[in-house]
């Protein structure tokens, strides 16, 4: 039988905004060869998970403090991964690192959404205002968000999909940060979830009929 949906995995650690980009995207059919399945967050009482319950959802939140660790945390999410069947990984403000030992299990598996044009702000220690604040400091004139493949290298796997967003006279990183995310986040970040759905779901159904 032909698999008819990419199973997706979206990890949050806030507000997600980006999740509900995703959920309306693939209500509006955008997204069309991917279905959320599953919401992890690395955090308890963030907004994302009242986005996902609203949105009919499951979601399960793992503390890497409350389990012991970070192998305890990621064997915790990986049995919820195997569970719930899930071919691909979502990261829209998921602000845990990953270790080397899990995307290369998931190798090509997950995406992460940044805001700023990568390889510019980015890497460890990059991450939410901190991004925008190093970008007006820095004084470009332009930035932007970028989704990309997770590897190893924090923000340093393969680009999928990149948008340039203006930055304005008197910005704040607040006002940055919106503008980047209206502009640029909630648009590319469900492009590159069909994209990478479809190709999973290509290589999954080729692979059945082997
Ligand atoms: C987003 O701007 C996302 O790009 C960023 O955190 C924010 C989460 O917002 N991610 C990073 O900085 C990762 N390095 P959201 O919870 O409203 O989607």
């Amino acid at each position: 039988m032909q698999n008819s949906k990419a199973r997706i995995a979206v990890f949050v650690s806030g507000g997600g905004t980006n999740l509900q980009a995703i959920l309306d995207a693939q209500f509006s059919g955008i997204i069309n060869s991917g279905k959320v399945c599953l919401v992890i967050s690395s955090k308890e009482g963030v907004y994302a998970l009242e986005r996902a319950g609203k949105a009919g959802v499951p979601s399960l939140v793992f503390s890497k403090k409350k389990l012991g660790g970070q192998e305890a945390f990621e064997d915790a999410i990986d049995n919820a991964l195997k569970e719930y069947e899930i071919d691909l990984i979502v990261l829209a403000g998921f602000l845990s690192i990953l270790s080397a030992e899990f995307t290369k299990k998931y190798d090509h598996r997950i995406i992460n959404i940044h805001p700023s044009l990568i390889p510019s702000f980015c890497g460890e220690g990059f991450y939410g205002l901190r991004v925008h604040e190093a970008a007006l400091s820095r004084g470009v004139k332009v930035t932007g968000a970028t989704v990309h493949y997770v590897n190893e290298i924090p923000d340093g796997g393969e680009i999928i999909l990149q948008k340039a967003v203006k930055v304005c006279d008197k910005d704040t990183p607040e006002k940055l940060q919106l503008r980047v995310m209206r502009q640029a986040e909630w648009i590319i970040l469900p492009r590159a979830v069909e994209m990478i759905s479809r190709k999973i779901l290509n290589d999954k159904n080729a692979k059945d009929a082997e």
